[in-house]
């Protein structure tokens, strides 16, 4: 028998004041002979993004494979947070787009002149031309999670850096930190295919690789297989009534948040801006101060969000979801039946599908909706085919340190120091939350307190592993994060912080602490202790 950390196991420090959470991460307490051990040699990884580049780095701290190959399909690591400044059409859009069944992009060659290098942060490969992927990313972005709470466990970020760094900051620190796994990622690599090689729990993966300069393909197998390809590369506009023929009578009005680059687009333009998540919420604060005012903001949905961005004296009048298109007027008309004519331009910020285009041949379908990925265990391995693994398909986490929690993990269930469930566990696990938050967009949502408590809850089962001589930390291996009362309090009042900080305008490039905008944990910790004691 082997026994596993139990979330009601007093070696567990979850703040005082916080339930601990059982449901969502039922671990079981005792593992039976049925345990699925995997032990296996050689890994691929498809993605150098923050998530890809954190399980390089405890895969190699486990010492125990021959072989790890990571592949990028653009010139450089750092995923999304590569800004495209140029880049504002694929083929991937089109009007409405209810679509997450993409095919594997096709990558944009840019440049030969005249590109110029130094406005997009992909260009650091050939001064002459280049490989590209559109990414989300906009001019103006600046994180919208603190930096002390947004990155690694083991870097920090550069001592000039302001508390909400901007993205060419985030990009640099990527690099920074994925400095010493380089020598492992094949760079202008797509993976177009990967499926099992045998039936089996344990079976090894064929990847199939296209080589983007030369467009030749090859085909390699790995004993395991890890996907971190992120999942803001497929747009999701909704099929509002009469919404094509609108697109086609007033063509290029309609675009998606995946494209927005800079707000002086939109100069006097009367706007709508659909969603109040973060892009809406960012997106809109900073059309308003350049569009023809009111700026207008639909959403269907409460959102914490809401908050995080303000648009200072900029107006942004909130209505309900459209509910149609009106082509004769160049209007729509909202839910509450309030019609709005001659809008110039309206951004969906109305997020992105899940897309696995190089896994559409694996059984079970792993995307069906596009609203989640299925038969996944803990939101990571493939239940079927644990050899098959996912980084950091939460949302409404904090990306990084999750992705380093569950890299924890599968690293140390590939070299075979943890084992797994049996499948029916791993299954029912699915089933138990599907019936909590059901089968679609809420399945990989983590909100708060609940990110935190999965992220220990990850972190406590990787440490939980049996330390092997040679391993750093006296056999235990590389340490993954874990969440004490600082970073709960900071979770809980990051959007507060953000508007804080926004709230101090140009002045907010100079500010690198939380205490500058007026928060203080101790304070707060203190305030806290005196209204338990009251009430008790
Ligand atoms: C607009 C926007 C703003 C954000 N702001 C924040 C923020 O402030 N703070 C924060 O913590 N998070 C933020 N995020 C979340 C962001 O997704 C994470 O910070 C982080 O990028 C996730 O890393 P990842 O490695 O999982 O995915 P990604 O960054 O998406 O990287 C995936 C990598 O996989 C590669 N890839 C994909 N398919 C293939 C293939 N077939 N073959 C080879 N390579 C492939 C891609 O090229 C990419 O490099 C933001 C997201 C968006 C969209
Ligand atoms: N650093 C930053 O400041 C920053 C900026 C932008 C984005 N991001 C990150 O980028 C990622 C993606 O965020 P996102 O905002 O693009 O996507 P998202 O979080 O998936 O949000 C999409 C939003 O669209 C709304 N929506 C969908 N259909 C709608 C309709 N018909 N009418 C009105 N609203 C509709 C949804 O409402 P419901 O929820 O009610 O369905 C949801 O609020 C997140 O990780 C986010 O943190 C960060």
């Amino acid at each position: 028998m082997f026994v596993l950390p139990c979330l009601k196991c007093p070696r567990l420090t979850f703040p005082p004041s916080r339930v601990p959470w059982t449901r969502l991460f039922a671990l079981r307490h005792t593992m039976t002979s049925e345990t699925a051990s995997i032990v296996a040699k050689s890994i691929a990884l498809v993605g150098a993004g923050p998530s890809g580049v954190a399980a390089a780095k405890y895969l190699l701290a486990e010492k125990a494979f021959d072989k790890i190959v990571l592949f990028e399909q653009r010139s450089r690591s750092g995923g999304i947070w590569n800004y495209t400044a140029d880049q504002t059409a694929e083929d991937l859009f089109t009007i409405p787009q209810i679509n997450p069944r993409s095919r594997n992009k096709d990558e944009l060659w840019i440049g030969n002149p005249p590109y110029d290098v130094a406005r997009n942060s992909n260009g650091s490969g050939s001064p002459h031309k280049d490989i590209s992927f559109v990414s989300p990313m906009y001019e103006k972005l600046e994180t919208n999670i603190p930096r002390g709470l947004m990155g690694f466990q083991d870097l920090d970020w550069p001592e000039d850096s302001q508390l909400f760094p901007t993205h060419q900051t985030v990009l640099q620190y990527i690099d920074d930190y994925g400095k010493d796994i380089q020598h492992l990622v094949e760079y202008r690599t797509q993976v177009v295919n990967a499926e099992p090689t045998s039936n089996s729990p344990h079976s090894s993966w064929r990847v199939r690789v296209r080589h983007l300069e030369t467009s030749e393909e090859q085909e390699s197998n790995f004993d395991a297989l890890i996907v971190a390809n992120g999942h803001f590369i497929v747009p999701f506009i909704p099929d509002i009534r009469d919404i094509r023929d609108w697109n086609t009578k007033h063509a290029g009005r309609i675009h998606h948040s995946k494209y927005y680059r800079r707000p002086e687009d939109y100069k006097g333009l009367k706007t709508i801006v659909v969603g109040n998540s973060a892009s809406g919420a960012d997106i809109s604060a900073q059309v308003a101060a350049h569009c023809a005012t009111p700026l207008i903001w639909s959403s269907k949905s409460v959102s914490l969000f809401s908050a995080t961005h303000s648009s200072g004296k900029a107006p942004r009048r909130e209505v309900p979801p459209i509910k149609r298109f009106i082509p004769e007027k160049r209007g729509v008309e909202f839910e509450d039946g309030t019609i709005e004519s001659n809008i110039d331009a309206i951004i969906f910020a109305t997020g992105y599908f899940y897309s696995l285009p190089f896994l559409e041949n694996v059984k079970p379908a792993l995307i069906t909706d596009g609203s989640h990925v299925s038969h996944t265990y803990q939101h990571v391995f493939f239940a079927p085919q644990p050899t098959l693994s996912f980084l950091a398909l939460n949302q409404r986490v904090i990306p990084f340190p999750i992705a380093e929690a569950q890299a924890s993990v599968v690293a140390r269930v590939y070299s075979g120091r943890l084992s797994l469930p049996p499948l029916a566990e791993m299954q029912k696990w699915e089933q138990d939350t599907v019936a909590e938050v059901g089968n679609g967009r809420n399945f990989h949502l983590l909100p708060f307190p609940k990110d935190g408590n999965y992220l220990n809850a990850m972190s406590q089962w990787a440490l939980s592993a049996s330390p092997r001589k040679g391993l750093d930390n006296e056999g235990k291996g590389k340490v993954p994060p874990i969440w004490g009362e600082w970073e709960f309090w900071c979770r809980e009042n990051f959007p507060a912080i953000r508007r804080a900080f926004g709230e101090f305008g140009e002045r907010r490039h100079q500010i690198k602490s939380i205490g500058e905008v007026g928060f203080s944990f101790e304070k707060s910790k203190k305030e806290k202790a005196l209204i338990e004691g009251e009430v008790i």
